[in-house]
């Protein structure tokens, strides 16, 4: 089993959800943690809930590629590497192909499958120096379609093909590649509000959990796509 302590992670869209879930559990097993989001203000609320001296806060917004590229400048900063990078930044916004406005589909693409390029981008160099570990949070929308879903699907399905195709191409390099794809998770998305109805859905921790297992495992394995969904409907 690998150690996985004082490894330096980045996480793109920490301030809540699975990106915040994922740095609980990383923070838990002696990881330092730096997080994203659009709005410093709250970046540092994040940072704080997690109550950790190990957490760094930083602003990046990954449609922006040169805020991308000074995260990383910060990050070999203050904690000098990086080893493992979680593109997990994303939205999502539904409705039929012929209603769905540019505005919606240009966020969609520009966040989840331009957004995680420009998180591979600045970070690569950095991984081929560690031989670390890439990994993007797809979703079961990029291998199942769905009415209303076009932006969603097509930016999902990107996502996937994006990270198995780089899975390939960094393997050379030592660099570990894996896309979970998760169904229903508890989170702010699609403007949800999480309550107590959520507890059939997998929760942004069992996510972290799943991480910290892929951290751990045996150099010369590699789940390179994962499925992951509640074990029942609602
Ligand atoms: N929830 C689900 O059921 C589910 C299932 C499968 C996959 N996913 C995927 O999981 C990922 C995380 O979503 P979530 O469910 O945790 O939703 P969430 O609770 O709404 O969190 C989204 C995160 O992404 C960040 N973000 C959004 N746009 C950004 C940008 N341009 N630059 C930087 N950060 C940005 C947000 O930060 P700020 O708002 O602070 O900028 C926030 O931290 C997404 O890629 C989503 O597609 C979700």
């Amino acid at each position: 089993m690998q150690n996985i302590e004082n490894k330096v992670a980045y996480i793109t869209g920490g301030t809540k959800g699975i990106g915040f879930g994922i740095a609980k559990s990383l923070v838990e097993n002696g990881i330092k943690v730096v997080i994203s989001g659009r709005n410093i203000e709250d970046v540092e609320k994040a940072k704080a809930e997690l109550g950790s001296e190990n957490v760094l806060a930083i602003q990046s917004d990954v449609r922006n590629f040169d805020d991308e590229v000074k995260a990383v400048e910060q990050i070999v900063a203050s904690f000098g590497q990086l080893d493992i990078v979680i593109a997990n930044a994303g939205l999502g916004k539904f409705a039929p192909v012929d209603k769905m406005s540019l505005e919606d589909w240009n966020a969609m693409i520009d966040t989840n499958l331009t957004g995680v390029f420009h998180t591979m981008k600045a970070t690569v160099e950095q991984l081929k120096q560690t031989k670390g570990y890439y990994i993007s949070i797809a979703s079961l929308a990029g291998t199942n379609f769905f009415p209303q879903g076009a932006g969603y699907n097509a930016s999902k399905f990107g996502v996937v093909g994006f990270t198995q195709a780089a899975m390939l191409d960094l393997r050379n390099y030592d660099i570990k590649c894996t896309t979970i794809m998760p169904g229903s998770v508890t989170s702010h998305f699609n403007e949800h509000v999480p309550n107590e109805e959520d507890g059939w859905k997998i929760q942004p921790e069992d996510l972290g959990q799943m991480v910290v297992d892929l951290l751990k495992m045996n150099p010369n394995v590699l789940p390179s796509k994962i499925e992951v969904r509640p074990t029942k409907t609602k």
